[in-house]
Formats: structure tokens, sequence, C-alpha cells
């Protein structure tokens, strides 16, 4: 009963998928939700009132000057904790986006001051209809979720976009929201058109701080080096380069101006984003440099599993096997540390530093160590000898540690969502100590 204390008012409106409430309700209830619901005049055309008033135990509320259900359209709201209108017609959805009240359903909209979602449902020509785009777009910018119609076959014969999303899938939404569930990054492109809500998971895109990314410019590292020791060969590691990514694509769409220096990875550059690639650690160390010195960057987040060693000597041929010997020896040497290099310049081209620790064993201690030597002012510590999280997974769970200590734990997650909360951290931190400065 995930649902249980949860008030959910549900808005039907006059359209082919009303009958699909009907199952969306259904859930709701199962799930333990006190569900009330509010009918246009048209929606009346499709379904009869009773079947909702038996599903859900309650009155429905259809005429606005219906003094017998005793339900108006300014208090019915105030208690809710959602307000999920499906299916949304092209009809309701362009008087909610004029700010019209001339029903029980669009009055109670504009008077609410709770989440409204909205399940778009129309013939694919009425949807891709720019006054229809047009009035999404708007709903959407002043906050409204929108879930994404389907493509298919319409119940007019007609194919493309407009079909109401499955009301499972609706009712999924819903418990994600109501139950601080976090959907996966590929629920979210699923289920949130695209178009109008950012890919993030939606109760991200509430807590981040927006404003206070705009116009920062964050340089990121991401993914292994190579470092060669013959034209063939090379020492690297098991990096996926995903935390990095998820990190600049988050950052940009919340306003930032992202540049990423990336060793070699599969991964398609985020939208928005200047990509530099790099193979070795020589190269990434160059590039880094040549960004911090040559413009002044806020922050630099180095998620990039930069190899510590390099040979000695590059071959320049590839090397023989040699049928006689058993062991042959490799000489290595230490890369040199980027992260520390560039906490340790100027303090006029210092930005603020995050770096993070990929450990296997005495994890805190050497997260610790690492941020002291280093001259960090954050670090995030994962475990990546565990093959569920960490190198190569789509997942991470991470401890974060400023010079103060021990700062928050963050639990395994996908990476796109924990990026989303690690930059919250990093700004809020990063924003505390300029204000202490
Ligand atoms: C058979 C039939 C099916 C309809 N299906 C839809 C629909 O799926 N989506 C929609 O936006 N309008 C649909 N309409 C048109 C709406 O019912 C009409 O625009 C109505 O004014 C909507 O009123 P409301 O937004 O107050 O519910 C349909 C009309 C008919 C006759």
């Amino acid at each position: 009963m995930q649902l249980h204390n949860k008030n959910i008012l549900v808005g039907i409106c006059g359209g082919i998928a009303a009958y699909k409430t009907c199952t969306l309700v259904r859930l709701l209830v199962k799930e333990g939700a006190n569900v009330k619901v509010i009918m246009t005049q048209a929606a009346c055309e499709f379904i009869n009132k009773n079947t909702l008033k038996a599903l859900t135990g309650h009155d429905v509320a259809i005429d606005i000057f219906d003094e017998a259900t005793n339900i108006d359209h300014i208090n019915i709201t105030k208690d809710i904790d959602l307000f999920v209108i499906a299916p949304a017609t092209a009809n309701s959805i362009a008087k909610l986006a004029c700010g019209l009240a001339d029903n029980m359903l669009s009055a109670t909209a504009l008077a609410c001051t709770k989440k409204i979602m909205l399940a778009p449902s129309m013939n694919c020509y009425m949807y891709e209809n720019a006054a229809t785009q047009e009035n999404i777009n708007k709903l959407a910018s002043r906050g409204y979720y929108i879930i994404r119609p389907g493509k298919g076959d319409m119940a007019c014969g007609d194919k493309g976009n407009g079909r109401m999303a499955e009301p499972e899938d609706i009712f999924k939404i819903i418990l994600a929201y109501l139950t601080n569930n976090v959907l996966t990054y590929q629920e979210n492109n699923l289920y949130l058109e695209q178009k109008y809500n950012n890919q993030l998971d939606f109760k991200e895109q509430l807590l981040l701080p927006n404003s206070k990314l705009t116009n920062k410019k964050i340089l990121i590292t991401a993914g292994p080096t190579r470092e060669y020791i013959d034209p063939v060969r090379y020492i690297s590691n098991e990096s996926s380069g995903k935390m990095g990514y998820a990190l600049a694509e988050i950052a940009s769409k919340l306003g930032a101006e992202v540049t990423l220096i990336s060793g070699p990875v599969t991964l398609k550059a985020p939208a928005n984003v200047k990509v530099r690639n790099v193979i070795s650690a020589d190269e990434m160390f160059d590039a880094c440099l040549r960004e911090v010195t040559s413009e002044k960057y806020d922050i630099i987040i180095a998620t990039a599993a930069v190899s510590d060693f390099k040979a000695c000597h590059i071959h320049d041929q590839k090397i023989k096997k040699n049928p006689l010997a058993d062991i042959y020896a490799l000489e290595l040497t230490n890369n040199k540390d980027i992260i520390a290099s560039i906490a340790n310049i100027d303090e006029e081209y210092r930005p603020y530093c995050v770096g993070f620790a990929a450990e296997t064993q005495n994890f805190e201690e050497n997260a610790l160590y690492k941020l002291a030597t280093k001259n960090l002012d954050l670090i995030v510590l994962n475990d990546v000898s565990r093959s569920d999280i960490g190198f190569n997974s789509d997942d991470n769970e991470v401890f974060v540690y400023s010079k103060e200590g021990f700062l928050e734990h963050l639990h395994k997650m996908p990476k796109n969502i924990l990026a989303a909360k690690l930059l919250e951290l990093i700004v809020e931190h990063y924003t505390n100590t300029k204000d202490d400065d």
C-alpha cells in the first residue's frame, strides 16, 4: 500500500481514452490512495460517472454550480498531493494554457497550487498541431509534467503520436513521484515527453539548484587514459566515462558552460558540451592545464581514471615475443597528477576542485589522504572493487568528503541521478565556500 495517506485528484476529459482512466483509478485505489474524480461534460459522453463513484467511493464532480456534491473548485485541491488529468484533451489543454475557468476541471486546475500531471490524448494531427504543441509547451514551462503520449494506431484509424500513455505506465509515474522513488533514465525517456521535460528524473528536477549553475564554467574529466608501451599495446583501466559524461550532460542542462576532457570512451558527446578528446595522461594533463590557465573556470570535477603510471620508454615497433624468455620487464614511471596540479596553481586561476577516489581498500583513509595531500575542496569516494557499481557500471554509490569531514553518502542509484545529486552537493558546498571568502 505505497499510496496509503496520499490524496490524488484525477481529472477526466472527453477523449476516447477516458475508459482507460477507470483502470488507472482502480490501480491507485488498490495501492491505498484516496482518489477523487472530476469529469468534464464531454467526458460523460464516454464513461459513466457512477463507474468512477463506485471505484473511488466519492461523488464525482462535474458541474461547477452543482451544490449537491458539496465539492468546490477552490477547496478540492487544498489537501491533495497530486492532480492528474488523463486523458487531457486538446480542448482542455488549450483552456489550461489560456487560464480559462469555464468548467469544474479548468477552474480547479487554475486554482490548484499542487503539482499537475497531464496525459495528453488525441488524434495525431490534433496533437502535432502547432496550437496544441504551443499550449503543451506553455504548461510544461509553468511546471506541469507532461506524460508522453504513445505512437501507434488511433481509434479513428490514423497512425501517429497522441495515444494516451497506458494506465499502468501513468500509475508507475505517479507512484514514483509520490513515493520519492526515482525513475530510471530509460523510464524517464520513455514516459516523460522529452521536448518538454528535462530528461532527468522529475523529482531531481525539483531539487536541483538550477540558477546556481547558470553562467558557471565547469571543467570535467572523464574516462580512462591509455599509456602505450608499443604501437599496439597499452596500459589502461575499466573506466567507461559514464559518470563524467552524466555530470557534463546534467551540468550543461542546468545552465553551466561545460568543457569535457575525455579519454577514449564509446559514449556520445552530450549536447552543448565542448569535448576535447585525449588518449594519454600526459595529453589529458596538457589539455586541462591549457583550459584552466587560458580561461577562468569556477569548478573542476575530475572523474577520469587517469593512469598513475606510464611506460618509461615507448617502443617504436611492436615488442616481439622472445621464445627464450619467460619474463619480460616493463619499466614504469609516475604520471603527473592532474587534479593536484590544478588545485595548487595560482589562486587567480584555481577553480574549486573536486576529485574522485576510486579505491579497492582502506576507503575512507585513502580518500581523506588524497583530499588533504592534493589540496582538494571535495572528494568523491567510490568502491571500484564491486562489479555492481563504479567502473563500467550504470550505477554508482559514493561517499563525499570535504575538508571539514564526511559530507554525504549517496546510495546506489543510476549514474545520471547520482550526477544530479552530486552536482547539487558540489554547488551547495562551492557556494558556501565562496560566501565564506
Ligand atoms: C468520438 C469522439 C472522440 C473524441 N476523442 C477525443 C480525443 O481523444 N482527444 C481530444 O482531444 N478530443 C477528442 N474529441 C473531441 C472532444 O470530445 C471535444 O473537443 C470536447 O469539446 C472536449 O471537451 P473537454 O476538453 O471539456 O473534455 C472526441 C470527440 C468525439 C466525438
